[in-house]
């Protein structure tokens, strides 16, 4: 079966690669859909989350790396998908998840939200955390693929 895990990957971080894999694992096939227009301040491009996220996912087999615009269910209906893959770090998550799930079933009754619990090493993970660490020199080495690693030293070299 083909499933949907979109984000905005900016950049991609091992909490999110640590999803792809279980959802691989258990249904077979996965697309790792990437929003385009997001309201978020980017640091890295379209182009250069795709490039980061094939990269980090290159060793694992039936994985898709795509973009998409607008509602995600019109775009999981276009993939012929039925199934959206949701990560939950902390309760804080399960709000936001339970709406955005229950808008999306609204839209579109067949396509269910199927939610992975994050690993608890990843728990306090987002891109966001690991932008603000690379951004003052700390090492995120342990929590991004190399890739991304070296491409936030780049981003960030000039700041001091
Ligand atoms: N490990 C580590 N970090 C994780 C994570 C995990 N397992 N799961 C989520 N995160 C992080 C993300 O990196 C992101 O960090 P940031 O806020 O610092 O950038 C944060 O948690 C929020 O992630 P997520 O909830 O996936 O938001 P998103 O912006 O990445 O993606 C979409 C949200 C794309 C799924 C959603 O906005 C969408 O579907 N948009 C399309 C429009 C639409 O259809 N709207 C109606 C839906 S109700």
């Amino acid at each position: 079966m083909k499933v949907i895990y979109p984000g905005s990957f900016d950049p991609v971080t091992k909490g999110h690669i640590d999803i792809i894999k279980r959802a691989q694992k258990i249904f077979g096939e996965v697309i790792v859909a990437v929003l385009v227009n997001n309201s978020k301040n980017s640091l890295f491009t379209i182009e250069e989350r795709v490039e980061l996220l094939q990269d980090a996912l290159k060793d694992i087999e039936n994985i898709e790396v795509d973009t998409f615009s607008g509602l995600l269910i019109n775009y999981t209906e276009s993939k012929g998908c039925n199934r959206i893959i949701r990560g939950l770090r902390a309760i804080s998550d399960y709000e936001v998840e339970l709406q955005m799930a229950l808008a999306n079933r609204s839209l579109n009754g067949n396509v269910e939200t199927v939610f992975l619990a994050s690993s608890p090493e990843f728990n306090f993970l987002s891109s966001s955390i690991v932008k603000e660490i690379a951004s003052f020199g700390g090492d995120v080495s342990d929590l991004v693929s190399s890739s991304v690693n070296e491409a936030l030293k780049e981003k960030y070299k000039n700041i001091k």
